[in-house]
């Protein structure tokens, strides 16, 4: 497989931090040509922040990262404390980076990279809310016909972490998630459906905790969230790091191509993603929608990249 050039799209985050090292760990097919930090679990000074000190972790501060949207497109931000409580933040006393977020605003920087490099060569990886994405396309509509790719952690058709239906990185901004479902960017999207299919359990956990190296021993403050979980029977995905093992090793997962449209009214369906899975409606498909995961494959990956990195 030929080298991908990335950008990371992320709110920092735990499992996003595993999927950038997951990303960084594999240089031979992934060129990583920044990080724009977004809104989400945390504030954007703090997702920023955190995306450094991973960058830091891994030797890699020539990464540039960017500081995106501090709040969604409409309405006030909600973060992730209100899944994990101050769990969210467990973890992260990661050596300080030396380094700064760059000058240039994410949406600005994402726009200048897809009109400076050949079409085609490019794929978002989105691990937050989708903001700063929708403001790139509305800022410059053409940037998403040059897009290799949009590969996203995005929404649930079986159900939701913020509601009964809505995933948390389309509920914190949803009509940034309408606006970028109705591009014509190709769009690949690990769900909650495919996500949950990748549990961590205290096994997985203790080997990704068990690595002898420097950087998988920070990592495993990370990781105490999820084995908290998974000590009191309640399992969680590690989710982001799916969107990397779908460039990685695509062959891993199942899918089908489908039409999603993205509920923006208030109310109790706010932020569903609405999964034409029957093709019922007639609305053309817009996504290749993730069902299927290797389990044992993806956390296989996760330990040789953090062995390696
Ligand atoms: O719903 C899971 C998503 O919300 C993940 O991207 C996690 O990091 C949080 O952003
Ligand atoms: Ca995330």
């Amino acid at each position: 497989m030929s080298k991908q050039s990335i950008i990371i799209d992320t709110d920092p985050g735990q499992d996003d931090a595993l999927a950038i090292l997951l990303a960084l760990a594999n240089g031979d097919a992934l060129d990583v040509l920044g990080i724009t930090a977004v809104c989400g679990n945390i504030s954007v000074k703090g997702t920023a922040a955190n995306a450094l000190k991973v960058l830091a972790l891994a030797g890699r501060e020539d990464v540039p990262v960017f500081l995106g949207a501090p709040a969604p497109l409409v309405g006030a931000l909600v973060t992730a404390d209100v899944l994990h409580g101050e769990a969210i933040t467990a973890g992260w006393d990661l050596p300080l980076s030396k380094a700064s977020p760059r000058a240039e605003f994410a949406a600005d920087w994402i726009i200048d990279t897809l009109l400076s490099r050949p079409a085609g060569t490019v794929t978002i990886c989105a691990l937050g809310p989708l903001t700063n994405i929708a403001l790139a396309f509305a800022k410059r509509p053409e940037i998403a016909d040059r897009l290799r790719a949009l590969v996203m952690m995005a929404g649930a058709s079986q159900g939701g972490n913020m509601n009964a239906v809505a995933e948390f990185n389309v509920f914190v901004d949803p009509h940034a998630a309408a606006r970028v479902f109705a591009s014509p960017v190709r769009k690949v999207v690990a769900s909650l459906d495919v996500t949950q299919k990748l549990l961590a359990t205290e096994r997985d956990l203790g080997r990704l905790m068990a690595i002898p190296n420097r950087i998988a021993s920070q990592v495993s403050g990370l990781l105490r969230l999820y084995e908290a979980y998974a000590k009191a029977g309640s399992p969680r995905p590690l989710h982001d790091p799916a969107v990397i093992a779908w460039l990685l090793a695509p062959e891993m997962f199942s899918g089908k191509d489908v039409n999603v449209e993205i509920e923006t009214a208030p109310g109790r369906t706010y932020g569903q993603t609405i999964v034409d899975v029957n093709a019922v409606t007639g609305r053309a498909t817009n996504a290749h929608w993730l069902t299927d995961a290797d389990r044992e494959g993806f956390y296989r990956l996760l330990e040789s990249g953090l062995t390696r990195i």
